[in-house]
């Protein structure tokens, strides 16, 4: 079960694998030309197109796959699938181009771990890969090893969503095949009808069915809305058991760290994948409590009560009670689940971005980061326990400080909608 976070911590000091498929002559020559100050200590090779990078995956093992959009010979989906034979724990990394559909992007996300938009600064492809060995190498701290070893409850990933993902990996998979999908769990779509219908989504006409949601939110966002929904209907029997916990809190306040994250990406870039990883971030930031609540309860309980009683944030006394936060635990299942690396990031360190390293632009961390600060400050926020307030040293080192106002405006605004009614059902 731990094995893809275990991966690069056993390589050690062994010499890591890259292959890059790209017909990019220009982006070639600049990594051949700057190979030793870029990847020290790496053995590099390239794949002019498809086929031949299909040959390379077929006869070795990888550390990191990068593979640009711009391969015309074959589906870049089923070469970065191919990967998962050989190199089933590589870092996936997907070049995309200016002119690529942001739908078809998207429908990308789950087979690629990390997304790099061209032309891009070799820097960039360099910081990319090691964030993502750093993902993994702080997920297998010994304070995690020591908790996970302890875990006995960790929330499967439902049938439903497994099936709707097999479904788009269908090049036929269209929102009617996906609504159906979703009809035939009553509750689920219920559910879900009533978060579309909300006023999270400004959906202007009623939505009847789970297809015509689907066609006006896209596949992944009800998606995701479905695996909340599973994920939190099966813990509601833990409900009673942390007076200074309430699930059904936690639900509103992810659905709405979900809608603000968002806006914040929509504002700040135009890349539909960083907008749709802000969102999945948002919604299960705080997976992890779900983990410590049924694994750790009576230590769970403390933390809480201690946050409360001390005016802490709930991290903090997690970390005093446990030795380790919601946040790492969360980011750690968000791992098993197979979600994004940016998804993990922004879960992982939503309470504490620097730990992320130094940012490279705008991240769906600093999203989620500031959506669930400014919801734990606002009024609908109050009932959640224990909220950090935002890093602000952080957002002026890594970004631009003077948008947070502007952030705060638009989070504020989700906010202030009447409460997502899937949260009270
Ligand atoms: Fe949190
Ligand atoms: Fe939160």
């Amino acid at each position: 079960m731990f094995e893809w976070f275990q991966y690069f911590f056993h390589r050690g000091n062994a010499t890591k694998r890259i292959l890059i498929v790209s017909p990019d002559r220009a982006l070639m020559t600049g990594i051949q030309k700057d190979i030793k100050y870029l990847f020290k200590g790496w053995e590099l090779h390239f794949a002019a197109d498809g086929r031949h990078g299909a040959h390379e995956l077929a006869h070795g093992s990888w550390e990191v796959i990068v593979v640009d959009t711009a391969i015309r010979d074959m589906s870049v989906r089923d070469l970065l699938k191919n990967s998962l034979t050989k190199s089933p724990n590589a870092i996936r990394i997907l070049l995309t181009n200016p002119g690529d559909s942001g739908y078809a992007t998207v429908s990308l996300m789950s087979v690629a771990h990390r997304f790099l938009t061209k032309p891009c600064n070799l820097d960039a492809l360099k910081v990319t890969i090691h964030q993502a060995m750093e993902v993994r190498l702080l997920l297998c701290s010994p304070q995690m090893q020591q908790i996970v070893s302890k875990i006995t409850v960790l929330p499967q990933l439902p049938q439903i969503f497994v099936r709707v993902m097999e479904e788009l990996d269908n090049p036929n998979a269209s929102a009617r095949t996906i609504g159906a999908l979703i009809a035939q769990d009553v509750s689920i779509s219920a559910k879900v009808l009533n978060v579309v219908n909300s006023a999270y989504f400004g959906v202007a006409q009623r939505v009847a069915d789970p297809s015509q949601a689907v066609s006006l939110l896209g596949m992944d966002t009800v998606r995701s809305i479905v695996l909340l929904f599973d994920v939190f209907t099966k813990f509601q029997h833990l409900n009673d058991r942390v007076p200074d916990f309430k699930l059904d809190a936690l639900q509103r306040h992810s659905l709405a760290v979900a809608a603000g994250a968002r806006a914040i990406a929509r504002k700040e870039s135009m890349d539909p994948v960083t907008h749709e990883h802000s969102y999945l971030a948002g919604l299960f930031h705080d997976i992890g409590k779900l983990v410590l609540l049924a694994n750790f309860t009576k230590e769970f309980a403390l933390a809480m009560r201690i946050c409360r009683e001390q005016q802490v944030s709930a991290s903090a006394a997690e970390w005093k009670v446990l030795g380790v936060t919601h946040a790492e635990v969360g980011g750690y299942l968000l791992g098993l689940w197979g979600f994004a690396d940016p998804v993990i990031e922004a879960c992982a360190w939503h309470h504490q971005p620097r730990k992320g390293g130094n940012a490279f632009g705008f991240s769906p961390l600093m999203a989620v980061h500031a959506a669930d600060a400014f919801h734990a400050s606002s009024e609908g926020g109050r009932e959640m326990v224990g909220g950090d307030k935002l890093d602000l040293t952080y957002m002026r080192e890594n970004y631009k400080a003077p948008a947070v106002p502007a952030w705060q405006e638009l989070c504020q605004a989700c906010y202030q909608q009447p409460t997502a009614p899937g949260g009270r059902s």
